[in-house]
């Protein structure tokens, strides 16, 4: 059942390059320079004509969320807040028609974004879904909506689920630019284009399973984990560290890096390894400059970076290099790295990364 692998999540983790062809099947054709989001499809003219989007959830889905924030505001230019569900349910929430809620669940059964759901709904908002599981109790109350076909996820830790949402996410997002006619219509081909190189760039990610164990060894004793990205890798900065923190119950925060000089630089000395997103985008420079803050003050500094890239090798005590691909599809590919190096960590500290202390897969209480 776990197809030759010691744990479910490293099974899911490896099954995310065909889980991201599942979830592009039948709907990207780039010759045509079209999509086929069968679940929205008749309600594009209420989703282009939002005057605000709402994106509801929690954990996991909420950082997929944030990265939809990113997606949709740029491509789509439509305002979106990202809320935590349990926050908008208990704060008589400002939303009602006109207003677009798009709540995100792999299991379609947590209790806080259920509610939220049912709030929004209330009051008159339009309310789509973006759920894994077929079916579900937020699938069904939604208005419509996607399914992100990941297949069941059985580790607690979501991994495959959430980088289904994001390819689900950046679908709507270029559908959402298509049929808006002041954005020309031949970069969203490219676009989708680019949609179908990730898989593959996937794979030779994963390839590198053995280098990130091995970087693993040198850091499985620490207590705590800063991990700092910026832009669409800001919230993968918050994915990486909520994955290293749920199975190895190493304390880790996430931050955007630029945010580190006012507050999260006090703690860094050299027992704080420090994980930075550093691909080669327009913010990198700056990246540079806060990693050579970091070895400034002897912390260690892990790198995700861009292949080819020959800077960052002479600052960064270890490199993982990715294969180079658009800023907004990069968390696709960045995240894959970080679900890694949590895994390995937590295995060498001897714990049970299926079943992690004190959580639960799907969370139907509040
Ligand atoms: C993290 C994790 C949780 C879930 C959260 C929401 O690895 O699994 O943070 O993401 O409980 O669950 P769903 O997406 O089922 O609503």
């Amino acid at each position: 059942e776990k197809g030759g692998f010691e744990h479910f999540m490293l099974k899911e983790i490896f099954e995310q390059p065909s889980v991201m062809r599942d979830v592009m099947r039948g709907r990207v054709s780039v010759e045509h320079n079209a999509l086929h989001l069968g679940g929205i499809q008749d309600h594009l003219d209420t989703l282009r004509g939002a005057k605000r989007m709402v994106i509801l959830a929690c954990g996991t889905s909420w950082h997929a969320g944030l990265i939809g924030k990113y997606l949709i505001e740029e491509f789509a230019r439509i305002c979106v807040e990202v809320d935590y569900a349990s926050e908008f349910r208990y704060r008589n929430p400002i939303v009602g028609p006109g207003d677009v809620v798009i709540v995100i669940s792999q299991s379609g059964e947590t209790a806080d974004t259920l509610a939220a759901l049912r709030i929004a709904k209330e009051r008159g908002a339009t309310v789509m879904g973006i759920c894994n599981v077929v079916g579900s109790t937020i699938a069904r109350e939604t208005h419509f909506g996607m399914y992100t076909h990941a297949g069941p996820e059985i580790g607690v830790a979501s991994t495959k689920a959430f980088t289904a949402q994001v390819v689900a996410l950046f679908m709507i997002a270029v559908q959402l630019r298509m049929g808006n006619p002041e954005m020309s219509g031949v970069e969203t081909s490219v676009l989708l284009q680019e949609l179908l190189a990730v898989p593959d760039k996937a794979e030779q990610i994963l390839r590198l399973n053995d280098d990130i164990l091995s970087i693993a060894e040198s850091y499985w004793d620490a207590e705590h984990v800063l991990y700092l990205g910026r832009g669409y890798n800001f919230p993968v900065a918050l994915e990486g560290a909520l994955k290293l923190k749920e199975i190895s119950y190493i304390h880790a925060e996430g931050y955007p890096a630029a945010e580190m000089k006012h507050g999260p630089i006090a703690l860094i000395d050299e027992d704080v390894p420090v994980v930075f997103i550093a691909i080669r985008d327009h913010s990198y420079r700056k990246v540079l400059s806060n990693i050579e803050e970091v070895r400034s003050r002897k912390g260690r500094v892990i790198a995700i970076a861009t292949e080819g890239d020959r800077e960052i090798g002479r600052i960064a005590e270890h490199v993982i290099y990715i294969p180079e691909a658009a800023a907004a599809l990069m968390p696709l590919l960045t995240v894959i790295p970080l679900q890694l190096l949590a895994y390995h960590i937590a295995t060498l500290r001897g714990c049970n990364v299926d079943r992690p202390r004190n959580l639960a897969k799907s969370v139907t209480v509040e």
